[in-house]
């Protein structure tokens, strides 16, 4: 079912590795308005801005809490509190499929809240906890509403605690024509594919990239399995038949990052990439991969080390794939992006995805964008990346004619501008490619040393933050000292491809 994302990413991967000109599978896209989409929110409100009613104790409506306000998404998350850390203490049984967790949510108050909601589908909630005080609560929509008896106020730090059990089930978002969240393969491996809006499908969550939070791991499983999450392995506890595996992901992450494996793999240490990346390279992987994928496998630590020249230090503690059966596509999750065997087993088609994967890390995972609608700036980037590493390895010319290449099948498309994703389909072709053309038509209008300054800046300004896309423009605009509204005015929301810009004109 999940075919559609991978002929995406392969028509980028096909193109990339041999400049075949295919149609993009996303071509009954819903084309979006050519205006620009509404400001996106760039944060919840701060603890300071209450409103008159609130600013003694009177806890905010519920009504009023439900949704940050996305652009494509407006029901997502909830706006009362920020979310600062989780611990997601869970044990999976394979045999019946089920997950009995305990999650734990340490938060703080942005406003005076008593009733508010974390985003959650399926499962029997058992028991929910405030500071350690059972409180009552109620499932609506997609929402556990939770009711604490005394209104927290703006500023105060809790603690809410979820238990629940059950059979997890994958959901279809809105955004994507098929189903992700806690999913198990044919070969007996679970793993979470999340991305926009499927965390709920497993963890009770504030579910909205603006509010990032770190993350404590601890995955129980029958004894040989193992359990890899996001972060550093702090360490693996038997007993009895189960092993219990500890995840520590110390940097903040978008929910949407957030993933498991469980199942029938090696977490294998890539020592020479390790050494040349200068942060733990570490994968998790079936013992039957042919020499030729491990090959391409060991080239993390090469294009790491590229990747920082580019875009300054990579920002995580460490870096890997996890492989998976029955999955066309791969993911970007923080530290431990996600491969189908698919992608994994075509050599050239590797390569490629690993660096787009990896280029993720900075943008998508590190700098993040502060609303749905400004998409482009995971995918534009990270198709980017693709291309940088094509004139990289193969040579300015390569790159070039593979960007004309884009431009044009692009140009016939149909696709709606990657300013403007529609909400059915927020991750179509427009996003990924026009969304790099974006950045290399910006290239050759500001020249090549205010590109790679304006790049590794916003990596830099941006880290482990939310950005939204005039973040960039003024960013870019600043370090060039040029007027760009019109260049980023027709690339993003223009509803015709412009023609590229013509290399050298201005460098
Ligand atoms: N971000 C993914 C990429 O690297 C695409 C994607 C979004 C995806 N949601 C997904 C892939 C869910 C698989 C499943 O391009
Ligand atoms: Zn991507």
């Amino acid at each position: 079912m999940i075919r559609r994302t991978a002929l995406l990413i392969v028509v980028v991967a096909i193109a990339a590795a041999c400049s075949s000109a295919d149609e993009p599978a996303a071509t009954d896209a819903v084309p979006a308005e050519s205006t620009q989409p509404a400001p996106a929110t760039t944060a919840e409100p701060s603890p300071t801005t209450t409103t008159a009613a609130s600013a003694a104790t009177e806890p905010a409506e519920i009504e009023d809490l439900l949704g940050v306000g996305d652009s494509l998404y407006p029901t997502l998350g909830n706006r009362g509190y920020d979310a600062d850390h989780y611990t997601i203490d869970l044990t999976f049984d394979p045999e019946p499929n089920t997950i009995n967790a305990l999650v734990e949510i340490e938060a703080t108050a942005t406003l005076a809240i008593q009733s508010f909601s974390l985003d959650f589908i399926g499962f029997e909630t058992t028991r929910v906890t405030v500071d350690d005080v059972e409180v009552d609560f109620e499932r609506r929509d997609n929402k556990l509403i939770v009711h604490s008896p005394t209104v927290i106020p703006a500023g105060e730090a809790f603690t809410v605690a979820v238990a629940y059990e059950g059979t997890p089930t994958p959901m279809r978002s809105e955004a994507l024509p098929f189903t992700g969240g806690w999913l198990t393969d044919s070969k007996g491996v679970s793993y979470v594919i999340a991305e926009p809006d499927g965390a709920r499908t497993w963890y009770p969550v504030n579910d909205h990239p603006t509010d990032k939070a770190t993350y404590t791991f601890m995955i129980t499983v029958p004894d040989p399995l193992i359990a890899a999450a996001n972060g550093t392995l702090v360490e693996t506890i038997t007993d009895l038949g189960w092993a219990t595996w500890v995840w520590e992901s110390a940097e903040p992450m978008a929910s949407y990052l957030a993933t498991v494996i469980v199942g029938d793999r090696d977490i294998v240490e890539d020592t020479a990439s390790t050494s040349l990346a200068g942060i733990p390279v570490r994968n998790v992987l079936p013992d039957d991969l042919s020499e030729a994928s491990l090959e391409v496998l060991a080239k993390h630590g090469e294009m790491i080390a590229f990747f920082e020249t580019i875009y300054g230090p990579y920002p995580f503690a460490a870096y890997g794939i996890a492989v998976v059966d029955d999955f066309d596509a791969a993911l970007e999750n923080q530290t431990l992006s996600i491969f189908g065997r698919f992608f994994v087993d075509i050599p050239q088609f590797f390569e490629i995805v690993m660096v787009h994967e990896l280029a993720h890390q900075w943008f998508g995972n590190s700098v993040t964008p502060a609303d749905w609608g400004d998409i482009w700036l995971n995918e534009g980037f990270a198709t980017y990346a693709e291309w940088l590493w094509i004139e990289h390895t193969a040579g300015e010319a390569a790159m070039l004619s593979q960007i004309a290449v884009e431009r044009d099948r692009m140009a016939v498309s149909a696709l709606p501008p990657p300013g403007s994703p529609p909400s059915d389909d927020l991750f179509n072709a427009s996003v990924y490619i026009r969304g790099g053309l974006v950045l290399h038509a910006l290239r050759v209008e500001v020249g090549d040393e205010a590109f790679f300054a304006i790049v590794r800046e916003y990596a830099d300004t941006y880290r482990n933050d939310v950005v939204t896309t005039n973040d960039f423009i003024t960013l870019a605009e600043s370090i060039s000292g040029q007027d760009l509204d019109d260049l980023f005015d027709k690339w993003l929301y223009g509803e015709d491809v412009p023609e590229l810009p013509r290399q050298g004109a201005n460098s």
